[in-house]
């Protein structure tokens, strides 16, 4: 028996978190488990209505969960980022989720814009550390609105942050037995505090003999991720890198449609979301793509222990984009929000 937050959010949030838990009971059934589901407020239209925002006062409230999961959330109708912040940074934060776990995995050759590049091509795991970098939140403005205006927001580095997103990475890259590579991605020739990632990965990297090491400039991973993807096994990047080069991977897998991703603190209560946002203008009318929520549905299964109801989502959804059962992961690919999840849940 889980215990599952839901926080359906805004935008298309509410509709693709109520495909992802149609094929969370579909799963359940099959794989004898049960779970509670208790939902959560959190989103612009609560906020435009009572004035309240999430914030570390209120984490006290998911003591007990095991898993949190998350719709999307945005909406123009309040300052930008400020919902945003409140909901997610406060329990990738408060929760300590320092681990931002994002899969670029390509499930069927035609979702992928490069020429000649197969499933076997792609298949990365961005390790994306959650908790600082540039999302510190340190600093602030002065003289605001001036032509003499000064900001800033520290980016906040610390050796403990970069050793523990590090060794995820290698034990994830000994796990998946695959390339068995660990690339550190950051941008120390222009960034000196990025200096820390390096001699952290140096260090970690030493324990793990049996795991290649590699190294990318920021710039540099995203040129290779687009003309030399297969190089790539596990990255492991700061907060802002890693936000930024898994949009780019997602368009090399078919977009933020199918893009997971789990925020996690190994052992503890982890948080798992579709990687897009609220997508406003397709809210309600039931066109949003779930696969991405069913995905980080699947993924919050595998994280609570359910790794068989996990391999059999990856797999059936694998089964149906090859085969283009489902060919368009597009808000207009004439299949609905329901359409997809039926789809899916008759593959299970
Ligand atoms: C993401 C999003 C968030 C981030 C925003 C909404 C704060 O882009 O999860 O990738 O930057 O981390
Ligand atoms: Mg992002």
């Amino acid at each position: 028996m889980y215990k599952i937050a839901s926080i359906p959010g805004d935008g298309i949030g509410p509709e693709v978190t109520t495909a992802a838990f149609r094929v969370v009971d579909a799963l359940a059934g099959r794989y004898g488990f049960k779970y509670e589901k208790v939902e959560f407020p959190w989103c612009t239209q609560y906020y435009l209505d009572t004035g309240k925002l999430q914030d570390h006062s209120n984490l006290p409230d998911y003591n007990g969960y095991d898993a949190i999961y998350l719709g999307a959330i945005g909406d123009p109708r309040a300052p930008v980022g400020l919902v945003e912040k409140a909901t997610i940074l406060t329990l990738r934060f408060g929760l300590d989720l320092y681990i931002n776990l994002r899969p670029i995995r390509l499930y069927a050759e035609h979702l992928c814009p490069l020429k000649g590049k197969t499933p076997e091509d792609i298949d990365i795991m961005v390790v994306r550390e959650n908790t600082e970098g540039a999302y510190s939140q340190i600093g602030g403005h002065l003289r605001t609105g001036t032509p003499q205006e000064i900001s800033v927001t520290s980016i906040i580095n610390t050796r403990f942050a970069a050793e523990r997103a590090c060794r995820y990475a290698f034990e994830l890259a000994r796990k998946r037995g695959k390339k068995k590579k660990v690339t550190l991605v950051d941008k120390a020739n222009a960034i000196p505090t990025d200096a820390v990632w390096q001699r952290a990965f140096a260090e970690v990297g030493s324990e793990y003999k049996d795991i290649e090491t590699e190294h990318a400039y920021v710039d540099a991973a995203c040129m290779w991720m687009v003309k030399n993807p297969e190089w790539f096994d596990v990255i492991v990047t700061s907060n802002l890198f890693g936000d930024i080069i898994t949009d780019l991977g997602a368009q090399l897998v078919g977009g933020l449609g199918i893009a997971a991703s789990g925020n996690l603190h190994p052992g503890k209560i982890s948080l798992f979301e579709p990687i897009h946002g609220s997508a406003p203008k397709y809210a309600g009318k039931n066109v949003a793509n779930p696969l991405a929520a069913i995905l980080a549905a699947g993924m919050m299964l595998d994280y609570l222990g359910e790794s068989d109801a996990w391999t059999t989502l990856e797999t059936a959804v694998a089964g149906l984009l090859a085969r283009e059962e489902i060919k368009d992961l597009s808000a207009k690919s004439g299949l609905s929000t329901t359409d997809v999840t039926d789809i899916v849940i008759k593959a299970l």
